[in-house]
């Protein structure tokens, strides 16, 4: 199973000046539930600024790093070079479930491929300034779950076989 998971306000903003517009409890403990034991594939600049927030990868899972720096590297991370490659490398973990975490150019790639078996969506509540979006779910995907929690709404879509 391929998921992405996501977090976007009202305009399908999801980032600001290389981190997170918000700070939303709630929506991080929901993501590290789900991701917890599970494989994460990112871009090299998301990375960047989970390592600027912990110090280095997301603990208690297997992180995936996209770059197409030749040289980069990081203790506990495996690097591909492109998204195909990244899935290829998080298939050889097993049976675990895969998630595409962000940001925008890996979801955009991700989603023209209609690589993700499934999305989980969180709908921000409100509108934030920033300077990175989600691209539009394109057809071929159905909202089949929707939760509204405290300060935004949790959406299920799944990939229509
Ligand atoms: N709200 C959310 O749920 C959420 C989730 C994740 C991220 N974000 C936010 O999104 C922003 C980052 O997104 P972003 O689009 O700027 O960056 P990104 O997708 O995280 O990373 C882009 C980088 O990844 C590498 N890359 C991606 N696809 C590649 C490919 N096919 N082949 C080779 N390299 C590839 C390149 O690295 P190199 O430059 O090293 O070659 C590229 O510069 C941040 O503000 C972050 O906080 C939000």
């Amino acid at each position: 199973m391929i998921s992405l998971i996501v977090a976007m306000d009202a305009n399908h903003l999801i980032g600001s000046g290389g981190d997170l517009p918000w700070h939303l409890s709630e929506d991080l403990k929901r993501f590290k539930k789900l991701t917890t034991g599970n494989v994460v594939i990112m871009g090299r600049k998301t990375y960047d600024s989970i390592e600027a927030r912990l110090g280095g990868p997301l603990p208690d899972r297997i992180s995936i790093v996209i770059t197409g720096n030749p040289e980069w590297r990081r203790d506990g991370v495996v690097v591909s070079h492109s998204l195909s490659t990244a899935v290829g490398h998080a298939r050889l973990f097993g049976e675990r479930e895969i998630f595409i975490i962000g940001g925008a150019r890996v979801y955009a790639e991700s989603l023209r491929e209609k690589i993700p078996d499934r999305l989980y969506i969180t709908r921000v509540e409100g509108e934030y300034t920033g300077d990175t979006w989600f691209p539009e779910i394109p057809d071929g995907y159905a909202l089949t779950e929707s939760e509204a929690g405290t300060q935004a709404t949790y959406e299920v879509w799944e990939r229509k076989s």
